[in-house]
């Protein structure tokens, strides 16, 4: 069931044979969060199965998800995908490597038995977000754990499996399977069997802990995640100083989060963002994901915390001028006001903040 899972399922029929003798079609709902990473993946070991370089860190955002309807024909047919009411390009996509690999774990799992019918499996999928997709708001990141998850349901596969195929959707994915503070290690097998994200906190750990996501631009983004981290693999000299660094980085931030020492969490989380971002500049051609407003958001954030006297917030920037801010609960409003003031004087500021979006990590979805 959905126990450990950080998902909720509403919707689940029944199998069984129509009366023509064909096996009835299956459909399975869940609600699956987003996450943002306080130590950003970003280097590939393994392209096509999206085994990272480097262990990530992330916090699930329950009430940023997507919501998303699997149904599962045993026929032959063409697969779909719709999201937000758009048809989506299956043919050559992330969505058809999965259902491949579905295909051919199913094939398998046949071929010892005498199959009434030849596996033949038709797949359709409608995903609904409460955020804007493709502006660096990890919306893959929750469309395909949410996918995986489905599948899990509807086959029966394995939490290994169901990681194996929210990674091959998205890397991030992996980390959306799980609430709270999420650790994917980067795995040292050669099947990459352990390459898998852990809970490392519950969100309830820290219940006053806070996520602002502000919209910087609702566009989808100059170069995509996948091509973007590949150029870095092959032209960046720095990548390989971050990789060193992150292992560390993230058990510094797990022993803040422990202790809730937000000072000490926020000053590792800026500073993984800033080197994730100067080794984007250091790929060849530069990979260019802040604008102008990013940078003000980011000046504003350490005049903020100056005048404070002390760090209560901490901003990180994934591949696009979004930002998520982190904050505790009583430094919301303040801040809010804070930004709204200086936002309408910075002059730098080309686009407006198109949206600020203020968000508890402790709704949780199910549990
Ligand atoms: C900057 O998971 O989108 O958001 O595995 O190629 O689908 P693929 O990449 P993706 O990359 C996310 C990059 C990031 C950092 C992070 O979420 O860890």
């Amino acid at each position: 069931g959905c126990q450990q899972a950080n998902c909720s399922e509403t919707l689940k029929e029944g199998m069984g044979l129509t009366p023509e003798g064909r096996r009835e079609s299956r459909v399975c709902t869940v609600r699956v969060p987003i996450n943002i990473a306080l130590v950003k993946y970003w280097g590939k070991r393994d392209q096509t199965q999206n085994i990272p370089l480097n262990d990530s860190l992330s916090l699930t955002i329950n009430s940023l998800h997507a919501r998303t309807t699997l149904r599962v024909n045993y026929e032959i047919g063409t697969d779909s995908v719709k999201i937000n009411g758009k048809s989506q390009t299956v043919t050559g996509s992330r969505y058809q490597r999965v259902f491949e690999e579905v295909r051919r774990w199913e094939r398998k799992r046949k071929a010892g038995e005498v199959a009434e019918h030849p596996v033949s499996i038709q797949f359709e999928i409608t995903s609904e977000t409460n955020f804007p997709v493709s502006a660096g708001l990890a919306s893959s990141a929750a469309g395909f754990a949410a996918i995986a998850e489905c599948l899990q349901k509807i086959f029966g596969f394995t939490d290994s499996q169901k990681s194996q195929l929210a990674r091959l959707g998205s890397g991030s994915a992996i980390r959306s399977i799980f609430g709270g503070l999420v650790r994917w290690r980067r795995g040292t097998q050669p099947n990459y069997e352990d390459s898998i994200a852990e809970q490392s906190f519950p969100s309830t750990h820290w219940p006053s802990l806070r996520a602002l996501i502000l919209v910087v631009d609702e566009g989808r983004k100059e170069y995509s995640s996948t091509d973007g981290m590949q150029r870095t693999v092959e032209t960046s000299t720095l990548l390989e100083r971050r990789i060193e660094c992150c292992d560390v980085n993230i058990d510094k931030i797990c022993a803040a989060f422990s202790n809730r020492d937000f000072s000490a969490m926020a000053d590792m989380i800026m500073r993984d963002s800033n080197n994730f971002h100067a080794v984007c500049m250091d790929t060849s051609p530069p990979l260019m994901y802040l604008n102008d407003v990013s940078r003000t958001i980011i000046r504003l954030v350490h005049v903020y915390n100056e005048k404070n006297g002390s760090t209560v917030i901490a901003y990180t920037f994934d591949a696009g001028p979004n930002a998520t801010l982190y904050l505790e609960e009583d430094t919301v409003q303040d801040f809010l006001d804070f930004a709204t003031k200086q936002l309408r004087f910075a002059e730098s500021a080309q686009t407006e903040v198109e949206e600020i979006l203020g968000h508890k990590l402790d709704e949780s979805v199910n549990n």
